[in-house]
């Protein structure tokens, strides 16, 4: 500290030529700050994102500076912008969500993200995702706020048409396919007139494809509403009992096909808080692999025990091929198939497993697998007891 006194004192007298020694500290000192100021303005000049910053200190909170893709963003020139309120990218639809954010948070003086409609000079739409930050001094006043602004519109775009293809897929796709099912099972039953064993062949083969169809389309529907967060759980008491009557009562043509029993050992008549028509679509999905992967006249297990720690355990055991240990992580993720010759899910999207761990996820529970090749698997899952008040 001392030396770096008599360093300014002996530059500010006009001493600097020839005292480069007692200098040196404090010269380091500003070269250091104005390399770290060019580095620093260079980079915000260079960034692909609009940056702004405001002085929250005068009148309405002006814009002070504006980086270089802020106005090739806006389509405004900066002496259009300095000095004014940001607000100028606003239309007439101002009564949105993330204004009504963003207006609190700058009021308060804290950091948030919000998406905005906002408009360029053209007036042509864009869809942005405002950052604003505040900025302090050492003594933690408030002297600036910073946003950084990036547009979204491709993406804000795209979504919205996948969003139209995954209703299309709803509405055309899935409703046909249904009362094509049912027309089919009616056919089955007898109720278009009688049938030759041969056109009854054919009626069940249609009627087994028509559900595997209807199956991927829901799978593709469920996975969608998982990835947007829009699965809403419908929660209601029920027990493991109750639970696996339901599933193996909608699985039993398929068991029959394959000439499959089930052995059923409830250990536990716990109450679980659960959706009970996504629950017992996990356990259907492992039921419905372990009678697939088993062997003609096999036999599957469904155990349920409940654990030490509040949890009902579902356990799903067949004597199939088994899985390869290194092949666990992979069987939950999403479209991942274990390698170009597997066979666990003919017909599948690659999915259902991904689906059955964020619903069972969602309801506070884990899923898991343990197998050994030949010897066959163990699906399980665990769902929380429901708690006494
Ligand atoms: C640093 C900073 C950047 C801002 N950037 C934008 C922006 O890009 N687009 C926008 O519509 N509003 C932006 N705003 C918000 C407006 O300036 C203003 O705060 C908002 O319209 C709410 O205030 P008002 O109701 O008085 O208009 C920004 C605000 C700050 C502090």
């Amino acid at each position: 500290m001392k030396k770096k006194q008599t360093a300014k004192q002996n530059c500010t007298s006009g001493e600097l030529k020839g005292a480069e020694s007692s200098c040196t500290p404090f010269l380091e000192d500003v070269k250091n700050a104005r390399d770290k100021f060019t580095i620093l303005e260079r980079a915000i000049t260079s960034a692909r994102n609009g940056i702004v910053i405001t002085d929250p200190n005068q009148e309405d909170n002006p814009i002070t500076y504006v980086n270089p893709s802020f106005l090739e963003l806006t389509g405004y020139s900066q002496d259009e912008v300095i000095n004014h309120n940001c607000r100028f990218l606003q239309g007439n639809d101002r009564d949105q969500e993330g204004l009504r954010e963003l207006r609190k948070a700058i009021q308060q003086g804290t950091a948030i993200t919000v998406v905005l409609r906002n408009y360029r000079k053209d007036n042509s739409l864009f869809w942005n995702e405002l950052t604003v930050s505040p900025v302090h001094d050492e003594s933690g006043r408030l002297i600036n706020f910073i946003g950084i602004q990036n547009d979204i519109t491709a993406r804000t775009e795209a979504e919205k048409r996948i969003s139209e293809f995954y209703s299309k897929i709803s509405h055309e796709l899935r409703t046909p396919l249904s009362s094509i099912r049912t027309a089919l099972s009616l056919l089955k039953e007898g109720n278009g007139g009688p049938m030759t064993s041969g056109s009854l062949k054919l009626v069940e083969i249609a009627g087994r494809n028509t559900s595997r169809l209807l199956r991927l389309v829901n799978d593709i529907l469920d996975f969608r509403k998982i990835e947007a967060g829009k699965m809403e759980l419908r929660l209601e008491e029920t027990a493991p009992a109750e639970l696996i009557d339901q599933v193996l009562g909608e699985l039993e043509a398929t068991a029959k096909d394959r000439n499959i029993t089930f052995e059923i050992i409830i250990n536990c008549d716990d109450k679980m808080q659960i959706d009970r028509d996504r629950i017992a679509q996990v356990l259907s999905n492992l039921t419905v692999n372990a009678i697939k992967f088993s062997p003609t006249n096999g036999k599957v297990k469904i155990h349920t025990i409940k654990n030490r720690d509040g949890f009902i355990c579902f356990r799903v055991i067949d004597r199939g091929q088994g899985i390869a240990k290194s092949d666990f992580g992979k069987l939950f993720q999403k479209f991942q198939q274990i390698d170009s010759s597997d066979t666990r899910a003919p017909g599948g999207t690659g999915l259902g497993l991904s689906i059955s761990k964020s619903l069972v996820e969602s309801h506070g529970g884990e899923i898991g697998v343990d197998s050994k090749v030949g010897r066959g698997s163990i699906f399980w899952f665990e769902i929380p007891v429901k708690r006494s008040e």
